[in-house]
């Protein structure tokens, strides 16, 4: 009897301990958007490295190709995300509208990449409007510091 009341004070005791330590980390500014936002520059990275020149792509094409599929990715679990909108933004039709763009422009650069005699230029050209649509959701939605 003793032992079980004990067993259940040390399992409830570390219950709140784990949930108050969740609670700490979502409260330290870094909401689900500006994860995803670390993982998408992370991917934009690579792919700025991938696109620069024609040796770096006709190396790394195939990476070029997985590396956009996950900014896509990105995108759409960017897309419902209310975390950026506030009275002093654009309502949240248009960070939708902004992220289709964000996730169409990786999608065609994935495509570009997947095909194996693609050049670099098109791949250039296709990561500029990438950078594109990243510099128009930040114009209205990135708060600067
Ligand atoms: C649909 C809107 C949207 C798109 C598209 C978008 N961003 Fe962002 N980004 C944001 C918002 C809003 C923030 C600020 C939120 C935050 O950091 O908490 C942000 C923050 C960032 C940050 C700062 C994160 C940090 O560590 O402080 C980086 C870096 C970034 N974005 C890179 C990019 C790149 C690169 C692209 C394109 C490949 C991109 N973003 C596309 C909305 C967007």
């Amino acid at each position: 009897m003793n032992r079980k009341w004990t067993l259940m004070a040390v399992v409830s005791l570390s219950t709140a301990l784990v949930a108050s330590t969740a609670s700490l980390a979502a409260n330290d500014d870094e909401g689900p958007l500006h994860v995803l936002m670390e993982k998408v520059n992370k991917s934009n990275g690579v792919l700025r490295k991938g696109t620069r020149n024609a040796i770096e792509y006709k190396k790394t094409f195939k990476k070029v190709e997985e590396e956009a599929k996950e900014l896509a990715k990105l995108g759409k679990e960017a897309r419902p995300l209310k975390d950026a909108i506030t009275s002093k933004t654009p309502p949240h039709d248009k960070w939708v509208k902004l992220a289709d763009e964000f996730i169409k422009a990786s999608e065609d650069l994935a495509t570009i990449a997947a095909k194996g005699d693609s050049q670099q230029v098109q791949a250039k050209e296709a990561f500029n409007v990438l950078t594109k649509t990243c510099t128009n959701c930040h114009n209205d939605y990135k708060v600067e510091e």
